[in-house]
């Protein structure tokens, strides 16, 4: 297949709140391309309902936003990165909201500030629970009016394209009209979020596979931290026994006063002073423990003692999608299970997003930035995006960076030989059913051998698979979840403790030899 050539002077990959803030900010630079796997808005940002973290209250400052990022993450965290976040969000929000980004507010027109897992004090700027959808539609907004800035959907990029240790480009097949091209630019920054679909059950939509991990990591760059998985204590059971990405109960409804409870309506052990807004991975594992001790399917979010009025109206689409499950969210409890929902490691970078290839930045959830350390707290996940967008773009800016020859390029050949020893689905199922029951939310050094063996089994065959029918968007796409399932597992492997959102079996205690982060630079398992 005849590949056709691009050049642009900043190509973007991703188009959650991080690709798009920087794409924006970029536009100012020069001529951009922002190339999107499925739709603009079909991203993991899109699905946020919290909201972002950050000090705009008298009472609250930054050390407590520093002190409990710290305390989250397991004492792991880049300080460095923690004070930097803390202190540019206020900032970068109302660029925001000067973009025309709408936030909840109270009557005296400052934001409502609410209150998640693990903060000392109310500092989630939010749009009811609909933030995210609000952020994403705002930004797309902003993006579609910037005449240097050319968006292209159903882009799936497949590799880094490297000279002389550089990224000088990508190769992507457009789905939209079945042709290869590879787009050379003076930067290329990987914007391609999380990895949720490698497990059965997850709170991410189906783009969530890892891609810009594994694609940085088949270029050579440094990954770190993948044995931190978060798994967020509340989605919604009925979506997930009917076999739907999981819908998530936002964790500001336990802010608002929501308490968690036994299946038979029992207040649930957490050990935690914060009780039910502890820190996700202790309420996560509090939850596997007690279905798993009393063979139960789903605990309770009771959300009863809230006023159902101000219930429905600071939560219309949970409100809304409860009901669509004959589930009133103002007299009943909400059935919830925990469910993979973000990923705290991926594509090591320093302060200025940038990877270890140079020309290579990686920002948002796709990035190891040290911000989260072994756990993430509740909505630092948008605020590290947009730190990190700025960042780059500020070190962009900076930076005289040239653009690269178009050379070295060969026709690939492709062989439409769809004979594969597999079927793509099932065997994507059976990647996740083992990462879910093996290297879940508890974890021991048995079942991480045998998702490695799984893993080292079927690699080679979905690899050949991939070299023979190229742009098959589902082989494409299993070739990325093997690639992250296998740095989930070998840093799982590597961390013999139990630290933050990685929990062993076979060594529960934290164990300071273990202070600081698993980074793979040799990937073969
Ligand atoms: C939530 O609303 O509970 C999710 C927010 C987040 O992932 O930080």
């Amino acid at each position: 297949m005849e590949i056709k050539v691009q050049i642009t002077d900043y190509l973007v990959v991703g188009s959650g709140i991080a690709g798009l803030s920087l794409a924006f900010k970029l536009s100012m630079l020069g001529e951009v391309m922002l190339l999107t796997k499925k739709e603009h808005s079909d991203c993991n940002t899109n699905y946020a309902q919290g909201g972002i973290a950050s000090v705009f209250s008298n009472t609250d400052s930054f050390d407590s936003h520093y002190a409990d990022t710290l305390k989250a993450g397991g004492g792991i965290n880049r300080p460095e990165v923690v004070d930097l976040a803390v202190k540019l969000g206020p900032k970068l929000i109302l660029e925001l909201t000067n973009s025309g980004i709408q936030f909840s507010k109270k009557t005296d027109g400052q934001f409502d500030l609410g209150k998640e897992g693990g903060h000392s004090f109310n500092r989630i700027v939010h749009a009811r629970d609909l933030t995210g959808q609000e952020i994403e539609s705002g930004l797309i907004n902003v993006i579609l009016n910037k005449d240097r800035l050319k968006t292209q959907e159903g882009c799936c990029v497949i590799d880094l394209l490297i000279r002389d240790r550089r990224c000088v480009g990508v190769v992507y097949y457009n789905e939209m009209n079945c042709n290869l091209f590879a787009c050379f630019a003076k930067a290329v920054i990987l914007a391609t979020g999380g990895i949720g679909q490698v497990y059965k059950y997850t709170t991410n939509p189906e783009i969530a596979t890892g891609d810009g991990i594994a694609i940085a990591s088949r270029a050579g760059a440094s990954i770190a931290s993948m044995e931190f998985v978060q798994f967020h204590p509340t989605a919604l059971y009925p979506s997930i026994i009917e076999g739907k990405r999981a819908f998530l109960v936002s964790e500001a409804v336990r802010g608002e006063g929501g308490i968690l409870k036994t299946a038979d309506g029992e207040i649930l052990k957490i050990n935690h002073p914060l009780g039910s807004l502890a820190p996700r991975d202790i309420v996560a594992r509090s939850i596997y423990f007690y279905l798993k001790e009393n063979q139960k399917k789903y605990v309770l979010l009771d959300a009863t003692s809230i006023d159902g009025e101000y219930l429905e109206k600071r939560f219309p689409q949970i409100y809304n999608k409860c009901l669509s499950y004959e589930i009133d969210i103002r007299k009943d409890p909400i059935p919830v299970v925990p469910a993979a929902h973000y990923i705290c490691g991926g594509i090591d970078i320093d302060m200025n997003g940038r990877s270890s290839i140079p020309s290579l930045y990686a920002i948002g959830e796709v990035a190891h930035s040290g911000l989260h350390g072994a756990n993430r707290l509740a909505s630092n996940s948008l605020l590290e995006a947009l730190v990190f967008a700025e960042q780059a773009y500020r070190h962009i800016e900076s930076s005289r960076l040239k653009t690269p020859e178009v050379t070295g390029l060969k026709a690939l050949f492709v062989n439409e030989d769809k004979n594969q020893l597999f079927d793509i689905q099932e065997l994507k199922e059976e990647l996740r059913e083992t990462m879910w029951k093996k290297v879940g939310i508890v974890r021991n050094n048995k079942g991480l051998d045998e998702a490695e063996t799984f893993i080292r089994k079927w690699t080679p065959v979905v690899g050949e698979a991939y070299d023979k029918t190229r742009f098959d968007l589902g082989l494409v796409e299993l070739r990325n979840l093997f690639e992250v399932a296998k740095f989930i597992v070998m840093c799982s492997r590597m961390r013999q403790e139990s630290r933050g959102l990685h929990f062993l079996e076979d060594h529960p205690e934290r164990d300071d030899n273990y202070h600081g982060y698993m980074i793979i630079e040799d990937t073969t398992i």
